[in-house]
């Protein structure tokens, strides 16, 4: 069974960027899934999925909806129906790492049935896979909804700011409420913090695996829409997290 690791934090601390770097130093075969409707995650691994004619959870659901909905004639069920779209036409491959994005949603009401799709497919996905890294969107929400409810390493990217330290005691007082499990619980402070507000993480009873250093090329990366796959490995930020995940016992 793949090792479950979650990347979450406040708005802009920097989950995605972290995603996109880890992936490097995992040990393939590794299934990324989106759950921010911002789709930001493709951006920045260079994943096009218009170009593959690839679909997001979102686009894929909406679509068997509205073909039911015309009243066409489908003996499969829903649910049978959408686990085997998500392989055939949700599941981006590429060199290094598959991708599946949740997307946004395209009729109206809440994310319930793509999340329970997510939550009930993610563990038939997961038997394929050393690594299933998800990259959560902004706060806390996306822990009510329980989509992976067996975490192995959940990894908390902060900002330097007391919103971000309250932040930390609601991820697991939520996480507690709703059932969720992990194994390590581990802080990564973003590229923002100096040595001064560093200490907050290092005395904050967490296990603190450090800070992602700033990085000018990352930054211009990220504007030009460049893929961060192609970083040099001796930039700031990818020898930072390469630290961050030897700390954290990767090999
Ligand atoms: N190490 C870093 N150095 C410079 N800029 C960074 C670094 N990490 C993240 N950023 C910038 O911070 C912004 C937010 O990052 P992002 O990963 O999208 O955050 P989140 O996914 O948490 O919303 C991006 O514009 C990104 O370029
Ligand atoms: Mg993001």
């Amino acid at each position: 069974m793949a090792r479950k690791i979650v990347s979450t934090g406040r708005g802009g601390a920097g989950k995605s960027t972290f995603v996109a770097l880890i992936v490097r130093y995992l040990k393939p075969p590794t299934l990324l899934v989106d759950l921010d409707p911002d789709l930001s995650l493709a951006d920045m691994l260079g994943a096009d999925f218009r170009k593959e004619k690839k679909k997001t959870v979102s686009e894929a659901l909406y679509d068997v909806i509205e073909t039911r909905k015309r009243g066409a004639k489908v003996s499969t069920p829903t649910h049978e129906l959408m686990e085997s779209l998500l392989w055939s036409d949700c599941l981006y491959e590429d060199i290094g790492f598959d991708l599946i994005t949740l997307g946004t949603k395209l009729t109206e009401g809440c994310y319930c049935p793509p999340d329970e799709l997510l939550r009930r497919t993610i563990p038939k996905l997961a038997r394929n896979y050393t690594n299933v890294v998800i990259d959560s969107p902004a706060g806390v929400e996306h822990l009510n909804r329980n989509i992976v409810s067996d975490i192995n390493d959940l990894f908390v990217i902060c900002d330097p700011s007391e919103k971000s330290l309250r932040h930390i005691g609601r991820i697991k007082e939520i996480m507690k409420a709703v059932g969720i499990r992990y194994n390590r619980f581990y802080l990564v402070a973003n590229y923002e913090f100096d040595e001064g507000t560093e200490g907050y993480l290092r005395n904050s009873g967490e296990i603190y695996l450090g800070k992602i250093d700033y990085d000018a090329n990352l930054e211009q990366y990220n504007l030009q829409g460049k893929p961060l796959l192609e970083l040099p490995e001796d930039s700031p930020a990818c020898l930072s997290v390469k630290r961050i995940l030897t700390k954290g016992g990767y090999g």
